[in-house]
């Protein structure tokens, strides 16, 4: 596959607020390369590959672990929840896919059980004001963790786990801060007990250690001995801390602007990005959604797209496709192509709406709005195009597509300017549309 095949790095980032369906993507180019990187964001991230009708549902551990002797890389820009990364290996082992090529960073932050629950804590006292002001997060820990990073004196990283004496007295100290912090919150659950928490981590430690490594120069190593890398964006653009609709963003740089940072890579490596945009628009958690569908559409939308969390369990919000959105995602990751998906999803409506532009105190404009005061004000405008009414799941090749689904796509390509190079119409690997 590839509008790119001489392409040597290639990036897979979602251009929307997550779950454009990522992993498979990164499933169907593993096979195309020879390592597989995540460098952003943690356990937040769901990443769901149907093989054979086999279903995997991964937070961690990136999606080219399904395709045999590729190299896995979890990079130091990651935040990894030892318990979910362990669970995760058990489950792909008893189901006969072995991590042993999964490798870890040393500078990878731990996500602590305190993280947890000061991300649970905090909602809750956001939640319980008079006006909420909660995120929605998905309570993985995810911000407390990237905020001890900066903070520096309270962060644990994978490297603290392989020494169990030094790991008791740092978190002798760590605990004490995170426990007051828990209180001060009303939390109710139990002080955190450093030995008992060192203790348990450094097992994790063991079990894990013959993954841990520097991956910065593992990865320098592979690109100098010609090795193809792929990078696996988690959560997507619109969620990037600093290019997202702040403060309804996630803790890390989910957009291609992540990769150097998180991995340790110059900004030049990567020379092919694919934009991952759903054929429609979804967003979990709180935060602006210009074309958000509070009605049957929406609702059709939902059901017909199983579109309900596969970290939270959540039902999603729906709406029609944004443009405007895409194009600032495209923008600011470099894409290059696209891969439209869950495109099967929009069979039989009568007519589907693509958002063209937003109008704002009545001026139009066709730029982003990353500023959610901003964004919760404007009114998108809408291009009506008929729908299609036939199933296309089990179509192969965009050209044989419903002329009024090839019409959706082409305008898409219009509007955006860059080539779709992959539809995919439903979750197995074989239903996807080339050419
Ligand atoms: P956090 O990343 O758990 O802190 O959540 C912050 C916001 O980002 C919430 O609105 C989450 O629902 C959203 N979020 C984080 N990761 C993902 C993802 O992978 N897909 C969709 N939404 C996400």
């Amino acid at each position: 596959m590839g509008a790119d095949d001489n392409a040597q790095h290639t990036a897979v980032i979602g251009l929307q607020w997550g779950d454009e369906g990522k992993g498979k993507v990164v499933d169907r180019l593993a096979s195309h390369h020879d390592t597989i990187v995540r460098y952003n964001g943690g356990a937040n991230a769901g990443h769901t590959i149907v093989v054979d009708g086999q279903r995997y549902a991964m937070h961690l551990i990136p999606s080219g672990i399904l395709t045999p002797d590729k190299m896995c890389v979890i990079g130091n820009g990651v935040v990894v929840d030892p318990v979910t990364l362990l669970e995760e290996m058990d489950t792909l082992r008893e189901r006969g896919v072995k991590a042993e090529n999964l490798r870890l960073s040393s500078r990878a932050h731990v996500v602590m059980p305190w993280h947890q629950a000061l991300d649970h804590a905090l909602e809750q006292q956001l939640a319980g004001r008079s006006t909420d002001s909660s995120l929605g997060t998905t309570g993985r820990g995810i911000g407390p963790c990237y905020a001890d990073k900066v903070t520096r004196s309270t962060a644990v990283r994978f490297v603290d786990l392989l020494d169990r004496a030094a790991l008791r007295t740092k978190l002798s100290v760590t605990c004490d801060m995170q426990n007051a912090r828990l209180s001060a919150m009303a939390w109710d659950g139990e002080p955190f007990d450093p030995i008992t928490i060192a203790d348990e981590y450094a097992g994790h430690g063991e079990r894990l250690a013959p993954h841990i490594t520097d991956t910065t120069y593992l990865l320098h190593d592979q690109i100098a001995a010609g090795k193809r890398l792929l990078f696996e964006g988690a959560n997507a653009c619109l969620l990037d801390v600093d290019h997202g609709t702040y403060p309804y963003v996630t803790s890390s740089n989910c957009s291609a602007l992540g990769i150097p940072a998180g991995t340790g890579l110059p900004g030049r490596t990567v020379d092919h990005v694919i934009g991952v945009v759903k054929a429609y628009s979804t967003r979990v958690g709180a935060g602006p959604f210009p074309t958000e569908l509070d009605d049957q559409i929406g609702n059709r939308l939902r059901e017909r797209g199983h579109e309900y969390g596969t970290t939270t369990g959540r039902p999603r919000r729906c709406g029609w496709l944004d443009l405007v959105a895409v194009r600032y995602s495209a923008m600011i990751s470099g894409a290059t192509s696209l891969a439209v998906m869950l495109f099967d999803v929009l069979a039989g409506f009568d007519e589907l709406k693509i958002c063209t532009a937003y109008e704002i105190d009545g001026t139009r404009t066709d730029r982003f709005l990353p500023d959610a005061t901003l964004l919760s004000r404007v009114m998108p405008v809408y291009e009506t195009l008929p729908g299609f009414e036939t199933e296309i799941d089990s179509v192969t090749r965009r050209d044989d597509l419903p002329a009024d689904a090839r019409a959706y796509l082409a305008r898409i390509e219009e509007i955006t300017g860059l080539p779709i190079e992959l539809v995919s119409v439903g979750p197995d690997r074989v239903q996807t549309c080339v050419g």
